[in-house]
């Protein structure tokens, strides 16, 4: 058997038709499969590579970390310089409140933490989340996962959960006194780039300092500069009570957080103590990572050009068939008639050699996430090659 045909066979599957390219190596922009084709990579292996593949500062801080010590015993414990560097660095991005960070293995296990820190540190057990929100597939994520469709098979799941309507007031309302928390994306990704309107995010926020309800913001794909800001919540001008991070977070390792200040944070430690533990979480070889890609994104100063790539996308993404395209900096929504429509553009930018996809709740929208250090010319090229496939599809 080869490789494809084992993988198929022995690595469990999400779906029936997994995309299944062999990819050998990855820099930068690219990916290269087995047989030398080369991808441009518009999707970032989903918002992770914002600094590219393989960064090489990301490549030394692992292999240097790997030689000095890698696990040495679980989360919390032990005074690790890669975490502590890594929390540093972070919270001096941060807004003062948010000076307390709790690592994770994933983006899940971030929300997961934030949702007990709220119910612990509140006392309340109601949360609220929004529909067309993905914050991750364990069983406290997909409780607040915005599509009961996704949802379903797995009930009963957590009780106490309202889903909201994001950009709506009246939804507002539903905020009360025995919420402990509201979720929310600071932009709907899965949903297809649904950006928050400046006055309902700033009214969700009052509406949470009302009742009592700790905020915490989502910021797992959109945070760490694709949004044109390093955070999101930046450019809508308010601050979460949680922030919650992930992917792009560790360089390409495995890493999440979840932020809050040191006050709220302490309620894990007590009554009882140990509020959330984990073996992995804040693994130093990925906080090293971590640290020297955040380092890089920062040094790089890649964020101040990522509005005006994002608008070259616009400029070029000009067809007949481009419903519309919803977007904040290298976030991008290509809506097309159907999901057939799009799953034909994804296939004809595969086999050209341009990597992209679709959207969780959004399937008739093309993806566009792209490292953000994409050049103007490779822009140029990924817009010509949808453009061309976007030609061919509707001529069928
Ligand atoms: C907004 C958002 N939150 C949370 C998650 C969950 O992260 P992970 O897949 O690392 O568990 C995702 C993953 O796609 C996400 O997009």
């Amino acid at each position: 058997m080869n490789n494809r045909q084992l993988f198929l066979q022995h690595v469990a599957q999400t779906s029936d038709a997994p995309l299944a390219l062999e990819i050998v190596k990855a820099a930068g922009m690219y990916m290269w499969d087995a047989k030398g084709k080369q991808y441009l990579d518009l999707i970032a292996g989903i918002s992770v590579c914002n600094i590219g593949h393989c960064h090489p500062a990301v490549v030394k801080a692992i292999q240097d970390q790997a030689e000095q010590y890698m696990h040495l015993l679980v989360y919390g414990e032990f005074v690790q310089s890669p975490q502590v560097a890594f929390a540093t660095a972070l919270t001096r991005q941060l807004p003062a409140d948010l000076n307390s960070v709790f690592f994770t293995n994933s983006g899940a296990e971030a929300i997961e933490g934030a949702m007990k820190l709220a119910k612990r540190y509140t006392g309340k057990t109601e949360i609220a989340a929004f529909n067309r929100s993905y914050h991750g597939s364990t069983q406290g994520a997909l409780s607040i996962l915005g599509d009961e469709y996704w949802r379903n098979a797995y009930r009963p799941l957590l009780p106490g959960i309202r889903h909201l309507e994001y950009n709506n007031y009246e939804s507002l309302e539903q905020i009360t006194d025995k919420t402990a928390a509201v979720i929310a994306e600071s932009v709907q990704a899965e949903g297809g780039v649904i950006v928050p309107q400046r006055e309902w995010i700033h009214a969700l926020r009052d509406k949470c300092a009302a009742t009592g309800a700790l905020l915490i913001l989502d910021e797992v794909q959109c945070g760490l500069g694709r949004n044109g800001t390093l955070w999101a919540f930046e450019q809508h001008g308010i601050t979460p009570d949680i922030l919650v991070l992930g992917k792009a977070l560790g360089g390409g390792m495995p890493l999440g957080a979840f932020i809050a200040s040191r006050d709220i944070m302490w309620s894990l430690t007590n009554s009882p103590v140990l509020g959330h533990i984990t073996t992995f979480g804040g693994h130093p070889v990925n906080c090293a990572a971590g640290l020297a890609g955040f380092n890089a994104l920062l040094e790089m100063d890649v964020i101040k050009d990522v509005k005006a790539k994002g608008q070259l996308f616009h400029e070029r993404l000009q067809h007949p068939a481009i419903k519309s395209v919803r977007s904040l900096g290298l976030m991008m929504a290509i809506e097309m008639e159907s999901f057939a429509v799009n799953k034909k553009v994804i296939d004809y930018c595969i086999e050209k050699g341009v990597l992209t996809d679709w959207f969780l709740f959004a399937p008739e929208c093309l993806r566009i996430a792209p490292p953000l250090i994409i050049t103007e010319t490779e822009i140029r090229h990924a817009c010509m090659i949808i453009c061309e496939a976007l030609d061919a599809v509707t001529a069928e």
